[in-house]
């Protein structure tokens, strides 16, 4: 894989390119020719309405669903993202709205479950160096390690289940609907979270129906629409009603618009 540490270095070494992305279950067509493009160091929200296809791209992302055609091309490769682990594998990860945590364990048990650092016994004292780590390095403010789920706020759920997704050390990080359940002080701590990993070069995908969020921590907006592309934005070139006209589809001038943004990031990707 021949990347460029000196573009890596500026942020925008491409990632993640989809093209033509079909995805039907049976009648109902989910995803009809998706494109996507994710950088390293990018944060590229997707939003949509209700059964706009998020869920479904992120299936298709994270080896839960296969497309039916297109392409995916991950760090200058084709790929296929034939199952979960598949998309482990390649270093493309996953949290899921549900969290899927563990609410009778510790921190630390959660970051570590199925993936205990030593094969044959649990190395409890590597694990929890290692969970404080990582919850330092995203400035994460989590009382103790050792505190059960069960008694953490949404945010620091949050913030647990987006650290454990990077324990695989991934390239991209894929987060849905992060700050749903959150409110104001939890919201602005998952959003620090974003730009955390956004530093640290990962790319980031997250799906959300917040454009106050989207518009805070977001670089680029990618809009679907019943199952399609509705738009390209640069965060800062588009304001909060254009986005909402993308989303419901009242506007003339998103066709324009995509286009002229996706020819500026041609320009900066080729
Ligand atoms: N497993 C499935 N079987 C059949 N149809 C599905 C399945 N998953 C999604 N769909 C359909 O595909 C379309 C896109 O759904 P999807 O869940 O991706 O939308 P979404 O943008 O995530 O919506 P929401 O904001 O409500 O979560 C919808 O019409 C939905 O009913
Ligand atoms: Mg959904």
């Amino acid at each position: 894989m021949a990347t460029e540490p000196t573009a890596a270095a500026a942020g925008n070494t491409q990632l993640l390119s989809l093209r033509g992305i079909n995805k039907s279950f049976g009648a109902v067509a989910a995803l009809m020719d998706i494109e996507l493009d994710v950088a390293a160091g990018e944060v590229v929200a997707v939003v949509g309405d209700n059964g706009a296809g998020k869920s479904t791209l992120v299936k298709v992302l994270s080896g839960v669903h296969s497309a039916d055609s297109g392409t995916i091309e991950f760090d200058g490769q084709e790929v296929s993202i034939s199952s979960p682990a598949a998309a482990q594998h390649l270093g493309i990860a996953t949290v899921f709205q549900d969290l899927a945590l563990c609410d009778n364990l510790t921190v630390v048990d959660n970051l570590f479950l199925g993936r205990e650092l030593s094969p044959f016994r649990l190395n409890e004292v590597d694990m929890e160096v290692r969970s404080w780590e990582l919850l330092k390095q995203l400035s994460a403010k989590i009382p103790s390690v050792r505190t059960q789920i069960a008694s953490l706020s949404g945010g620091q759920r949050q913030t647990v289940a987006i650290a454990r997704s990077l324990l695989g050390d991934p390239k991209i990080v894929i987060l849905d609907e992060p700050t749903a359940a959150l409110g104001v002080a939890q919201t602005a701590e998952v959003l620090n979270l974003v730009e955390r990993l956004r530093e640290r070069g990962h790319g980031v995908i997250m799906i959300s129906h917040n454009m106050a969020d989207v518009q805070a921590v977001a670089d680029r907006v990618v809009v679907l629409r019943l199952g399609r592309n509705n738009g390209d934005f640069r965060v800062g070139d588009v304001s909060t009603e254009e986005l909402i006209a993308a989303i419901t589809g009242a506007s003339d001038n998103v066709v324009t618009r995509r286009s002229a943004a996706r020819s500026t990031s041609q320009e900066t990707t080729s």
